[in-house]
């Protein structure tokens, strides 16, 4: 018997513990790896406690998978793995097909952190008043993309075709500007009716605006939480959503705290291990219970 007999109720404690965990497991605890047709891997989770904390809440697996801000739900579109990116898709912005009033996009302090917009994407800020900040003190923060000037927008978007047709008046101001412009300065600050974002800037020399992809890339960062060790042992990464400490989830059922043990934990037949595992540690816990009685 190798049960320290002077422990023998904590044993027995833990052991109805693994049984109620075994028991419980049945209804699912696992983190689920897509959501609708894109793949959900470490760092991100649609269920609590998987992925790593950083990213947590962050997430909706509702009809489709949704990126969650303080301002809204916005359309995950992609993910990339490779380049640790991702592309969302505000609905409620403008496009060259559609013109909608704007809209704050708010990230929160850890997302502007842990996942800001890529170099890559560039917002327009369109129908600017000319007292706008952007055209005044800061005029410095617009710049034009690959060749391409906010005329350009006004000319061959259908949506801002109205502002390109003002009679004689020239068309109000427009300004290509970074993420942190939109940062730091709202939309009613930067007083400018509407604006749309765009990505893939570096690439679109020589193609009009109906060709440009319109959306927000967000280049993430991957925390240094020990993932891998965890990933190697066949692990999914998670977190213990009290503490959240990493947790390495070997099964619905086992979770521990760097890697899945060696042996009996790895491969198939989690469950009827585990589960004979347990139940050896109950009847070993429940004979040093009577011992001591
Ligand atoms: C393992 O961790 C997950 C995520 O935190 C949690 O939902 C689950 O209940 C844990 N399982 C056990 C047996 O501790
Ligand atoms: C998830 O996103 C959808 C789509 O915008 C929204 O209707 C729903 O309320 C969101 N759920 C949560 C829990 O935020
Ligand atoms: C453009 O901006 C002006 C104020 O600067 C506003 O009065 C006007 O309604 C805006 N145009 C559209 C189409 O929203
Ligand atoms: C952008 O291009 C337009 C038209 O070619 C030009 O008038 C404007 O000065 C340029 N702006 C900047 C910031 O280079
Ligand atoms: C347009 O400009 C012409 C000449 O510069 C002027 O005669 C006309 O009244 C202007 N029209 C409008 C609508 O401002």
């Amino acid at each position: 018997m190798w049960f320290p007999t002077t422990a023998p109720l904590t044993i027995f404690n833990l052991t109805t513990l693994i049984i109620l965990s075994t028991l419980t497991a049945a209804s699912g605890s696992n983190c689920r790896t897509t959501c609708g047709d894109i793949a959900i891997n470490y760092p991100f989770g649609v269920d609590d406690g998987c992925g790593a904390p950083q990213y947590r809440h962050m997430l909706n697996c509702s009809t489709n998978l949704f990126f969650t801000t303080p301002s809204g739900n916005y359309k995950v579109q992609s993910i990339d793995y490779k380049t640790k990116t991702m592309v969302i898709y505000d609905p409620s912005m403008s496009t060259c097909s559609i013109l909608q009033p704007h809209h704050d996009f708010i990230m929160t302090d850890i997302q502007s952190a842990m996942m800001p917009p890529s170099p890559d994407t560039v917002f327009a800020l369109i129908n600017c008043s000319i007292d706008s900040p952007v055209l005044n003190h800061y005029k410095n923060l617009c710049f034009n993309f690959s060749d391409h000037s906010c005329e350009e927008l006004y000319g061959s978007c259908n949506a801002f075709r109205l502002f390109h047709l003002v009679a004689n008046v020239s068309s109000p101001p427009c300004c290509f500007t970074s993420y942190d412009t939109v940062k730091y300065m709202s939309m009613n600050i930067l007083d400018c009716t509407h604006y749309t974002s765009v990505i893939n800037t570096d690439s679109l020399k020589g193609l009009g605006p109906s060709d440009w992809v319109y959306g927000i890339r967000l280049s993430y960062s991957m925390p240094e939480t020990g993932c891998d060790r965890c990933s190697q042992s066949g692990g999914t990464c998670g977190f213990d959503t009290e503490t959240e400490g990493m947790t390495c989830l070997c099964s619905s059922y086992v979770n521990s705290t760097r890697q899945c043990g060696a042996g009996s934990y790895e491969g198939g037949g989690h469950a009827s291990t585990t589960f004979s595992h347990a139940l050896f540690l109950f009847t070993g816990a429940l004979l040093v219970f009577k011992m001591i009685l």
